[in-house]
Formats: C-alpha cells, structure tokens, sequence
C-alpha cells in the first residue's frame, strides 16, 4: 500500500530531495511538509520549495497538528529539531526514519526510549553502497586480523556542523567491535605536535570539511609492506533520499523497535 510521507526540515539540503525522491517513487506519496516555525516557506507548495513543480502540498510548520496527515516522518533537521519531533511523534503514534547526525550517546538513548513506542529507522548513512560497505568493512577486518593500523578518513561540504560524520563513526565501531576493542577508548580525532609513535590498538579519524563534497568515506587497513582502502562516494544527495523513502516504506509495516539501514536492506 501507498506509503503517505511527511518530510521535516523541507527548505533543507536533503529536506529538498527528500520531497524529489518521495514523489519519484511510485509506493509514496507527500503526505505533509514542516519547517521550523517563522520561516518565509510557510503556506507554500511544498513542491515548487524543493524545485519538482507544485505538488498540492503546503508547508506548515504545526507537526503535531497534522500527524494524520502521514504514516512516516522523514527527519534530516538538526539534533533539538529532531528530538522534538521525536515527542511528537512518539504521542501521535508515528513512524520516524531518522537521518540527522551528531547525537550524543545520552541523546541516542533517547531513541531507544521512544523505539519502545514507535517503528524507528536510525542511520547516519542511507545509501545503499554505505551500508554495503559496512558488511564489506566487518569481513575485511576478520579476515586480516590484528596487525594493520586502521585509519578513517571523511570529506564533506564547507556546511556540515559534526565532525567525525556519523558514518565514520560508525565505521569505527564497527571495525572496533570486529577487534573487540571499545571505540571510545581507541579512537584519535586528528593528530597534532609531537604525539609520540602510533599505538597499535588506536583507530584513528581525520575529517575534511571544504566546498560541495556530499560524502566521502574511506577506511585505511595499513600493514607492512601493503594496504587495503575502502572507499565510498556520494556524488548526489539523492542516494540517502532514495534510501530513507525506501526505508520509511519498509517501517510502515514494522512493530515499534529501534531499526537500521542493515535491517531494511536485509543485510543482518
Ligand atoms: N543519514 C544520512 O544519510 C544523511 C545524509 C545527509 C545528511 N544527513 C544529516 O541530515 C541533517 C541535515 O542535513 P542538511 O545538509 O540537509 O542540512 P540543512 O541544509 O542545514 O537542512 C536542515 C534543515 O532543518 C531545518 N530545521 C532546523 N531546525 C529546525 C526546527 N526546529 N524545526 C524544523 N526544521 C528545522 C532547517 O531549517 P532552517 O533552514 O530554517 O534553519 C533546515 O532547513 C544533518 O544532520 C546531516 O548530517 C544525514
């Protein structure tokens, strides 16, 4: 059946391509459009704000008022947008696919909590090739086992306000879990100075933040004598719009419970 949409955070980045690929795909439709309150796109198509031509859909900004209005909220805001959103929904009794980044982990448990309640979809990457990768990342590090240096390395556009990415974070912690090793006691964010020769058990993130990148990731296994690179790269957003759509189409069906993109693409 026809999965009706809401997308949050509409005059967005990925807000915009969220409403593209909602109505490219023939299982959805937009059901409702939100952005913060006092914006100047309230009361407008919300098709024409994301550039597809009029949809017959208005953007509004009182969430709670229109909850019957969809089945899944798409949410790729900011954390205090999407933590309210996530009360909203939570009493209305709706799915959320999640894609903002940068939660700590007491906010995460936040998740959890209202995944007792609601069909969540939490990832920090819904494309298809990311998700993929992790799969390719957990069997590279059991197959090479200790002895490589492992290495992340994530490029993003001038406007990204987290770093590491939400996806290089998550690739840490899966490599880390691989080694059974505890990301937050291995983990080095960038290295300055004289910072001494390289420990062994340490996974190490470096971050680049300039012009329009949309996503690179890369996981560097470093030997002696040779090195494996894993290496993802969005060219268009539209790869994680395609990926949430495809998701809240799949939650719509699902119990309440906190899912990730491996649960969707039935990658476990
Ligand atoms: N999971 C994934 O696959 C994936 C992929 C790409 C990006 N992301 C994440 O998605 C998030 C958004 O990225 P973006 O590049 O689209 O950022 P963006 O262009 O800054 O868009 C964020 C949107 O959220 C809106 N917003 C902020 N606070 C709000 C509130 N209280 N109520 C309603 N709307 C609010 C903003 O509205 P204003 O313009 O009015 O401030 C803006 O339109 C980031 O956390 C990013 O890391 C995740």
């Amino acid at each position: 059946m026809t999965c009706r949409i809401g997308v949050a955070g509409v005059n967005g980045r990925m807000g915009r391509v969220l409403v593209e690929a909602t109505v490219q795909n023939t299982e959805s439709t937009l059901g409702a459009a939100f952005v913060r309150r006092g914006s100047a796109v309230i009361g407008q198509d919300a098709g024409l704000v994301a550039g597809v031509g009029a949809l017959n859909c208005l953007v509004r900004d009182d969430l709670a008022a229109a909850c019957t209005d969809f089945d899944v909220l798409i949410d790729f805001t900011s954390i205090d947008a999407t933590l309210s959103h996530l009360d909203i929904c939570r009493s209305a009794g709706r799915a959320m696919v999640i894609g903002t980044t940068g939660f700590s982990s007491t906010q995460k448990a936040l998740l959890q909590v209202a995944a007792r309640e609601i069909p969540i979809v939490f990832a920090p990457n819904m494309s298809i090739g990311v998700n993929v990768l992790q799969r390719v990342l957990a069997q590279t590090a059991a197959l090479l086992g200790e002895g490589y240096d492992v290495e992340i390395i994530e490029a993003h556009h001038r406007h990204k306000v987290d770093a590491p990415s939400g996806t290089a974070l998550r690739l840490g912690e899966i490599v880390a879990r691989a080694y059974g090793r505890d990301l937050a006691e291995v983990a080095v964010y960038g290295r300055e100075g004289h910072t001494g020769a390289r420990d062994a058990k340490t996974i190490g993130f470096s971050t680049i933040r300039g012009g329009d990148v949309v996503g690179d990731h890369t996981v560097l296994f470093a030997g002696i004598g040779e090195r494996i690179e894993l290496t993802h790269k969005a060219s268009s957003r539209m790869t994680f719009a395609q990926g949430a759509v495809r998701a809240a189409r799949w939650l719509k069906d699902q119990p309440p419970g906190l899912y990730d993109m491996t649960d969707v693409l039935g990658l476990k």
